[in-house]
């Protein structure tokens, strides 16, 4: 190889987010000579590795949830346990700046996980130029990676200038926020999660579009903070994905919160950002003023709502900007993601799509395990991923987690079903904790007691159900779960409680 020659690489993984730094060190791990491009900029212009989660989505919403809800139990909730506080404010500066200190905290630590594995790091825009023919290939064939083929060029476009020539391709380009119709983000007045989580100040009035996880979790921080909170859904039933029982629990937490929850609206016209810039008298702090929603409610009267602030948190669009997939015929669906088989193979030989930009729910720990598990059917092992036990988590409070089918699913279905619930209020470490709210609910087969749904809303949840992931992952009946010792006092034996409800032998209530 003369020095104009592309650099040559096993594997090349285009995006560093959860989907694609893990498959990168998981194919490192086996050996493969690997290559990982990411174009995240930070603030200061270097590398942001981790993608969405890292820098504008779970890392972030869980750094201000968790200040937000020390927040609120300084206020409403230390009392009760006897400690007085007086003059509690917050500095929305400081928090947010924390927020930066835990996003980079993360960022350094996932470029330290790169090079601890060999990773060829390149800071920029990846994007395909061409196939390459399978003579000039430098690499020998690996097992499982599909039929013969030479690998593909990729270009790197930014920081680092560069052509690479990999002989698998994982792409992992991840999402984007959706914008309405019409209706750009500005991250001034109308924000993504991009800005939503970077406002300098509590808005006095925020309003959100879409009661899905991104306007609930977000919603809760600024509503704790003290803005006030009106969220508009279009759809007439709140969290539709989640258990109906375990949902219209968290609907009572959540408007007794103060929340602002308007179902089965219909969004009319957002006078947006330019349209106000245009408008109004720019002297002064020469920033617009507000946003001003014009909505119909379920019941078809005409309303406005006008807001310091808007959140549009409407689902999110898969990522391929950028990539030339048309160079080399990679093929999308009609929503822009990559298309692949159960086992994340793309319409192409030698090019693999995990995550975001795939389909399935667009969550961090399922980008992770397709990434797993496509860096090991490349090194010829035998990658799996199980869908069917995908963990859910809303960070709200109460937290909302469920694994598994819903009760609505199950009767639509026609499966015989077992339900088993126990309340948090007859749980003694709720109690203590000062923190009764929910349940846990357990589903099983009415003839075989295998678990078929767990659904938590409540203390704790996001830990609790990995119990329930775990005896899902092994198939575990409720009896089994009935007879494991828990610890006492612990949440986890809400989950034991409601095992043994499914058999109506609960004891402690
Ligand atoms: P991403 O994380 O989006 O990473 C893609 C990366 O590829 C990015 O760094 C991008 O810059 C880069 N890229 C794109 N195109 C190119 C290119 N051509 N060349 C080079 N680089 C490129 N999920 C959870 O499981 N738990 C949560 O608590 C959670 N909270 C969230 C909160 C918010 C506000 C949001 C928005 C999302 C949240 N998610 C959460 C979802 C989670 O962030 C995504 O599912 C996850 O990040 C997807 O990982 P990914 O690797 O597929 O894509
Ligand atoms: P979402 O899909 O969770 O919710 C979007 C909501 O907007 C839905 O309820 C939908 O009915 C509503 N909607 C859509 N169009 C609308 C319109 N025109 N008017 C009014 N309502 C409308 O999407 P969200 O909240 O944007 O989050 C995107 C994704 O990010 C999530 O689905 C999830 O995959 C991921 N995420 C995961 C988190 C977690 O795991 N804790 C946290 C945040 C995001």
């Amino acid at each position: 190889m003369n020095n104009n020659s592309p650099k040559q690489f096993d594997v090349i993984v285009i995006g560093g987010g959860p989907g694609g730094y893990i498959a990168a060190i998981r194919a490192a791990q086996l050996g493969m000579n690997v290559a990982c491009i990411d174009e995240w900029k930070s603030a200061k212009g270097g590398p942001a590795l981790g993608g969405t989660c890292t820098n504008v989505g779970c890392i972030p919403s869980k750094a201000l949830l968790q200040s937000s809800e020390h927040f609120d139990h300084a206020n409403h909730h230390f009392a009760d346990h006897g400690i007085e506080v007086k003059g509690v404010r917050m500095d929305v500066a400081k928090m947010v700046g924390r927020k930066d200190t835990v996003v980079k905290q993360n960022n350094d630590g996932i470029l330290y996980l790169l090079k601890k594995n060999k990773i060829s790091f390149f800071h920029g825009r990846g994007s395909f130029v061409k196939a390459v023919p399978s003579t000039l290939r430098q690499a020998q064939d690996r097992p499982g990676s599909g039929q013969a083929h030479g690998g593909y060029e990729i270009k790197v476009a930014g920081v680092a200038k560069e052509t690479l020539v990999g002989k698998q391709i994982i792409v992992a380009t991840g999402s984007n926020a959706r914008a309405l119709p019409g209706t750009p983000f500005d991250e001034e007045l109308i924000l993504s999660n991009d800005g939503a989580l970077r406002l300098g100040a509590v808005p006095k009035k925020l309003g959100l579009i879409g009661a899905g996880v991104i306007g609930l979790e977000i919603g809760s921080v600024w509503r704790r903070l003290g803005a006030d909170v009106t969220i508009l859904e279009g759809l007439p039933t709140f969290l539709g994905v989640v258990d109906e029982q375990i949902a219209k629990e968290a609907h009572k937490a959540f408007v007794k919160q103060g929340l602002k929850i308007e179902l089965g609206v219909t969004v009319g016209a957002i006078k947006s950002p330019s349209t106000l810039r245009q408008a109004q008298d720019r002297s002064g702090s020469g920033r617009a003023k507000g946003v001003n929603v014009a909505w119909t409610n379920s019941r078809g009267e005409a309303q406005t709502l006008e807001v310091d602030k808007l959140i549009v948190s409407i689902g999110r669009v898969p990522n391929t900007i950028g990539l030339n997939a048309e160079a080399v015929g990679l093929k999308l669906d009609e929503r822009g993601a990559i298309i692949v088989d159960d086992e994340c193979r793309a319409s192409l030989a030698g090019v693999w799509a995990v995550g975001d930009v795939v389909r399935g729910p667009m969550l961090a720990h399922k980008a992770e395990e397709e990434g797993i598990a496509v860096a090991e059917r490349i090194a010829g092992q035998q990658g799996h991923v199980n869908f069917n036990t995908i963990p859910w988590v809303i960070y709200t409070s109460p937290e909302i987690a469920w694994v598994g089918q819903t009760e609505q699913q199950l009767k639509a279905t026609g499966r015989a079903y077992k339900a088993g619930t126990f309340p948090f209020l007859a749980n003694g470490r709720a109690r203590a904790l000062g923190d009764t709210t929910g349940m846990v609910k357990m589903l099983a087969d009415a003839l075989t007691d295998e678990i078929l749904g767990v659904h938590i809303v409540g203390p704790m949840a996001s830990e609790l159900i990995a119990e329930c992931v775990v005896a899902m992952a092994f198939r575990a009946s409720s009896e089994d779960i009935a007879r494991i010792c828990h610890a006492h006092p612990s949440l986890s034996e809400a989950t034991k409680e409601a095992a043994l409800a499914v058999d109506k032998r609960t004891l402690n209530f």
